[in-house]
């Protein structure tokens, strides 16, 4: 109904025009920047399933697995869209594999990442919904990479102290806007209980995404600013703790 309705509105004023425009500059992740994620995802995975994973990896391979096909998604705009919707579905096998504890075909799925079979499925997918994801899974890149993490949350803070690594940041900053949206639509038990509870959670989501868009915006330009780098660090770091200190038993 509702987009009947903008459609209709839209012949008369271009309105649609508008709103995607503004969708997409609001959602994108620099190319270079996705590419260059998308790369080490899936070295991740390929590493990660090599032999079968410990039971401390899985999350984090399931969570890298859903990750890549949220950032292929980013990415499906005018040529690159087959491209990336081949990748996006690939990586959704290999996290279905993996629900599924096949770790064999699980291997076999993250290898053809480099190389995916074609796609016709263009539409969008709500890629969150796939293999069982949960929250715990999606926070699992946060954590050591002793613990089958990417040591996300360390360089946080090791680089809201020295805005040393630009690269780094842009890797982080870039991860955690897929993230947060994964975030945001996987409430806990206790988010869930009632509509005050879950806009909460949204909110402290929506936190995490626009700080970490702030710090790929600035980490993107040409000569960043490393001290509001540091300070915006900082900020995202706090609204991660925000949650928690809300919702994490
Ligand atoms: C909207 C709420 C929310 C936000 C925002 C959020 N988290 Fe979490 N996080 C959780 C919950 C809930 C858990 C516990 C998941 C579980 O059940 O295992 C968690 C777990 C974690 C863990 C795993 C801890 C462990 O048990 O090993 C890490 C690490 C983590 N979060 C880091 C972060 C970082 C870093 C950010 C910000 C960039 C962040 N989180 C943002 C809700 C959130």
């Amino acid at each position: 109904m509702q987009t009947r309705w903008i459609r209709r509105l839209a012949g008369i004023t271009g309105l649609v025009a508008v709103v995607s425009l503004a969708h997409a500059a609001e959602s994108a992740i620099p190319a270079a920047t996705a590419s260059d994620i998308i790369k080490q995802d899936i070295a991740f995975l390929q590493k990660g399933l090599a032999k079968e994973p410990q039971r401390k990896q899985l999350p984090g391979l399931k969570a890298t697995a859903i990750m890549v096909a949220g950032l292929a998604q980013e990415q499906m705009t005018g040529p690159n869209t087959a491209k990336m919707a081949a990748l996006r579905d690939q990586a959704l096998k290999v996290a279905d594999l993996l629900a599924a504890k096949d770790y064999a075909k699980a291997k076999d799925a993250a290898k053809a990442l480099d190389t995916p079979p074609a796609s016709t499925a263009t539409a969008k997918v709500e890629v969150h919904k796939h293999a069982k994801f949960d929250i715990s899974e999606a926070m699992a890149p946060y954590r050591s990479s002793r613990s089958g993490g990417m040591d996300m949350e360390r360089n946080i803070r090791s680089q809201s102290k020295s805005a040393s690594d630009l690269t780094l940041i842009k890797d982080i900053a870039g991860h955690s806007v897929i993230l947060g949206e994964f975030t945001k639509h996987l409430p806990t038990g206790q988010a869930a209980v009632n509509a005050a509870r879950k806009k909460k959670w949204e909110d402290y989501s929506d936190e995490m995404i626009k700080h970490s868009k702030e710090i790929l915006a600035e980490a993107s330009k040409a000569s960043p600013d490393k001290a509001a780098l540091k300070k915006k660090l900082v900020v995202l770091d706090t609204s991660c703790t925000n949650c928690h200190n809300e919702f994490r038993d």
